[in-house]
């Protein structure tokens, strides 16, 4: 190898590694830029900061017609998408009957069945309070 190659070598070798290095730190720069903006809170984990913010913002227990009127009221005051309507106690009977009473209902209600989304949107509902809203819905 004559002088010129070896020097040509040498800086394809600075060159390489330059490119390895700003390649790296490109990648933690989109890695920073990526980062979430809030955290996210899954159901069933703790949220400190959510908790918070609901308790200050509900000042007290929600009553069930507190949830029907934000939440369930939606599609169960009209029969939206085929929901039982509130007060009409035949459809709800009906469909306790058909998933084991109040309590299977209620499961299906956390879970969510067809059209009829996971807590009927209360996302932060107990299953108490949902329990109490789907009584006063149905009238069972
Ligand atoms: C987006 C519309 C929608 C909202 C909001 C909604 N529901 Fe429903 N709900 C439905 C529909 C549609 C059904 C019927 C689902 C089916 O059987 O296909 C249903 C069915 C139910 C049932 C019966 C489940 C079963 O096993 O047959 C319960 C209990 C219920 N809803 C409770 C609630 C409660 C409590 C809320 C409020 C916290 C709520 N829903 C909010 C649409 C809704």
């Amino acid at each position: 190898m004559n002088l010129i190659n070896k020097m040509l070598a040498a800086q394809v070798a600075v060159l390489a590694l330059w490119a390895v290095s700003a390649q790296a730190a490109t990648k933690d720069e989109i890695a920073e830029r990526l980062k979430p903006v809030g955290e996210v809170c899954v159901t069933g984990q703790e949220c400190k900061g959510v908790e918070a913010v609901a308790a200050s913002a509900g000042g007290g227990a929600r009553t069930p017609d507190d949830i029907i009127a934000k939440h369930c009221g939606a599609c169960h005051t009209a029969g939206v998408l085929g929901a039982p309507k509130i007060g009409d106690s035949a459809a709800w009977k009906e469909r306790a009957d058909h998933q084991g009473g109040l309590d299977g209902i209620l499961a299906k209600a956390i879970t969510g069945i067809n059209s009829m989304p996971p807590k009927g949107t209360c996302a932060d509902c107990s299953d108490d309070e949902l329990k109490a809203t789907i009584k006063k819905m149905s009238g069972l």
